[in-house]
């Protein structure tokens, strides 16, 4: 299902709501963020890099958007423990959390399965799959909690077409979307819409890593995509459930 990238975000469209964005402190989960909050939601801003993340939380304040809040976090060294700890921070904070966006993601490198590093491997199915379920399993009760909540896997082309070379990334996205689908249907009766989405080339750190020989600046701006996650927030988007979503400037 395509989704547009040209949304007007409406002032206090999403007042009161929480919504946990991972990779808050750069490229898309930084454009997201201050959108969400420039709509009126409270960003839970998770991330690894607390220097980044207070820039971020400077520039949202400075726009004169919703205060965010910080929660630093390594979703590679993460326990079951630290998300215990974050699941009683959101309670302990808010009564229910009504977004959850898993945007964090690393690309690992790009190399035939053959040669590929296992240590790396690890990593790269830690960060973008493990800790993406942990997340999920700890704050299913908070967004239980919720009237109407949204649960977005970030995902890529590689997770939906197969191609060679990208590895532990492109197999991390096709159990994202296996996530994404399964979780939906197991939530289908509740007011948790589940839903994966492919942003499309972006002009962000990872981008850049992945095709260092092209022109980055022909690529979009993360901030051109980002008012299209305000929408997938908002009431406006209620009906869109268990979908595989793909922006695109039609
Ligand atoms: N850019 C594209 O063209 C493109 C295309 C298709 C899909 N996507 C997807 O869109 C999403 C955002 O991508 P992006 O381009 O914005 O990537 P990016 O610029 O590389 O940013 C990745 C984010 O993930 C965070 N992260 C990585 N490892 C982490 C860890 N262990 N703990 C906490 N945070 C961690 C990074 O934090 P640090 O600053 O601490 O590293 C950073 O905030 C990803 O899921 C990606 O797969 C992107």
């Amino acid at each position: 299902m395509n989704i547009s990238t040209y949304y007007q975000i409406t002032t206090n469209e999403l007042k009161g709501k929480v919504i946990l964005v991972t990779g808050a402190n750069r490229g898309f989960g930084r454009a997201m963020t201050l959108d969400l909050a420039k709509a009126g939601a409270t960003v839970i801003m998770l991330g690894r890099d607390l220097g980044s993340l207070e820039a971020v939380y400077d520039e949202v304040l400075d726009a004169g958007h919703q205060e965010p809040i910080l929660y630093p976090f390594d979703l590679e060294g993460a326990t079951p423990e630290h998300y215990e700890q974050l699941q009683a921070a959101i309670f302990a904070n808010f009564n229910q959390l009504d977004g959850l966006i898993h945007n964090a993601s690393i690309i690992g490198t790009m190399m035939p399965i053959e040669q590929y590093d296992i240590k790396l491997w690890y990593s790269v199915i830690q960060i973008n799959v493990n800790a993406v379920f942990m997340l999920t399993q700890f704050l299913i009760p908070a967004l239980n909690k919720s009237a109407d909540a949204r649960v977005l896997f970030l995902s890529s082309s590689v997770g939906r077409n197969a191609r060679a070379y990208w590895g532990a990334y492109g197999v991390s996205k096709f159990a994202i979307e296996g996530m994404s689908k399964t979780l939906s249907e197991e939530l289908e009766k509740t007011n948790i819409s589940v839903n994966s989405l492919d942003p499309g080339r972006m002009q962000t750190e990872m981008r850049r890593t992945a095709y260092p020989a092209e022109n980055a600046d022909k690529n979009p701006i993360p901030e051109s995509k980002s008012p299209a996650i305000v929408y997938l927030m908002s009431e406006k988007s209620e009906k869109v459930n268990g979908e595989q979503l793909t922006l695109s400037n039609a």
